[in-house]
């Protein structure tokens, strides 16, 4: 499987009718992981750049709720951009994914639903061991 393919873009279905929008996410169901953290980000600007890491257990899926963001996926050979520009699209992270948020527009609000709590241990924050450690995967 392509990067791409492991790294898929989620459509959750709009629910919405003439009072507003509603988008539902299930854990286990639209999404491919049972939700244990939840957590967003804003307040950053196009001048930052966040995550910068991986993680050697917790899966995710980003979801910019408001406003824009990029994001950068690499297995440390293939490498892809995802723009979260809709409420309605995610896009899912497996474990020993290195990932790269930045253009956040100002209101930006990303949204990033977990598999697992928090465990600063199981992050790989230095890229060159992030590629050492994929060398002994492949
Ligand atoms: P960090 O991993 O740098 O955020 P991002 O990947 O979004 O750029 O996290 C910032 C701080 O917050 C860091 O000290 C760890 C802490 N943190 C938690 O305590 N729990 C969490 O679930 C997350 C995502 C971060």
């Amino acid at each position: 499987m392509t990067l791409q393919e492991r790294c898929r873009i989620l459509q959750f279905t709009d629910l919405g009718d003439e009072r507003g929008k509603l988008v539902v996410i299930e854990g286990g169901q639209s999404i491919p992981f049972e939700i244990k953290r939840v957590f967003y980000i804003y307040g950053s600007d196009a001048s930052v750049v966040r995550g910068q890491h991986a993680n050697m257990e917790s899966e995710f899926v980003l979801i910019n709720v408001a406003g824009q963001s990029k994001v950068r996926i690499t297995d440390g050979q293939e490498e892809f951009i995802v723009e979260l520009d809709r409420p309605m699209m995610g896009v899912y992270i497996p474990k020993l994914i290195w990932k790269d948020m930045y253009n956040f527009s100002s209101d930006s609000v990303l949204l990033v639903l977990a598999s697992s709590h928090y465990d600063g241990e199981e992050y790989i924050r230095n890229y060159d061991d992030y590629i050492r450690i994929m060398e002994d995967y492949r």
